[in-house]
């Protein structure tokens, strides 16, 4: 990775802080956008102190503003970007409105990753032009198996239920991972999602209701895996010759899976890309 740039979105803990240690260890210059300064610039400090190089934009990215803003900023710091890992997300467990008019889970987990790529994609493009390749990689989850509330995608209208809001959430990801991925096809840059497995983190130890609250720690208790371990793949995928070439997947444990048949829609992902350009046309 030596001379390569990552920007990489929520790393001041969890499984993005490991996987921005592990490939600022393999040499790449690694940008990391967090909502917290003290954090954030705990990582880079720790970063530094490996031998390795970084530098950290400031953004909290349930804002459209904020994310546009960071996008900005990016391309002020960096002129080259090898590879994007869109991979902030939460859950929320109560209903909560960002200053912008959006449904928290979806500004977070899918609107600002939307916006966030589409801001870098020249910047990519450019890389992929003079370097060969770029590569984006969305961190989803097997927890993406939900339907689309089509009609009220914000919960305005609809009985807020924070489960259903995550699972959408990373539906959409999923979903627009495949449509973003067909239409750079032809500028070198690949676009893929990565379900990283159960992972010990703060987001495991979230308020879940019935029934994910008995799930979510049973399951940790027998497939969890550290950060560290969860890091391998997306650190394999952003970094290795194996999987240059690789576009449009969705990856788990370093194979190729069949992510839930909706989000393979191909109407659905189209629909889908047109309607989030209308959520965010003030941003674009
Ligand atoms: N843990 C799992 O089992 C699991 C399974 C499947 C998928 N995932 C996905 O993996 C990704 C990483 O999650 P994790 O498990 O590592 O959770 P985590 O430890 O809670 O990390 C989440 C990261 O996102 C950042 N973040 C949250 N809200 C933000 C905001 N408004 N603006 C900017 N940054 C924000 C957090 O920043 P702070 O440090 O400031 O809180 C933190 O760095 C997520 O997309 C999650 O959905 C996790």
């Amino acid at each position: 990775m030596k001379g390569k740039t990552v920007v990489i979105t929520g790393a001041t803990s969890g499984l993005g802080r490991a996987t921005a240690f592990k490939l600022a260890q393999k040499g790449a210059f690694v940008v990391i956008v967090a909502r917290n300064d003290t954090k954030a610039k705990e990582v880079i400090k720790g970063i530094e102190m490996e031998g390795g190089k970084g530098q950290f934009i400031i953004s909290d990215l349930s804002s459209m503003e904020d994310t546009k803003a960071a996008a900005k900023s990016i391309t002020k710091v960096v002129d080259r970007l090898d590879v994007l890992i869109n991979n902030a997300g939460a859950f929320f467990p109560k209903y909560r409105v960002t200053s912008e008019g959006f449904e928290s889970t979806l500004a977070l987990n899918y609107l600002s990753p939307f916006l966030l790529t589409h801001h870098l994609a020249e910047l990519m493009k450019l890389t992929a032009y003079e370097c060969g390749e770029a590569r984006i990689i969305n961190i989803s989850s097997i927890m993406h198996k939900g339907p689309i509330n089509w009609e009220d995608l914000n919960y305005k209208e609809t009985n807020y239920n924070s489960t259903s809001a995550y699972y959408q959430s990373k539906h959409l990801l999923t979903s627009s991972t495949y449509y973003r991925s067909r239409k750079l096809k032809k500028t070198d840059i690949s676009v893929n999602c990565i379900h990283p497995g159960f992972v010990k983190t703060a987001l495991s130890k979230a308020d879940y209701p019935f029934p994910m609250n008995i799930i979510v720690p049973i399951v940790g208790f027998f497939l969890g895996e550290s950060p560290e371990q969860a890091a391998d793949t997306p650190v394999w995928f952003a970094s290795s010759n194996e999987t240059k070439g690789i576009n449009g997947e969705y990856i788990h444990h370093r194979k190729v899976k069949k992510s839930w048949p909706p989000t393979r829609d191909e109407d659905a992902q189209t629909k889908l890309f047109y309607v989030t350009q209308t959520m965010l046309g003030e941003w674009l």
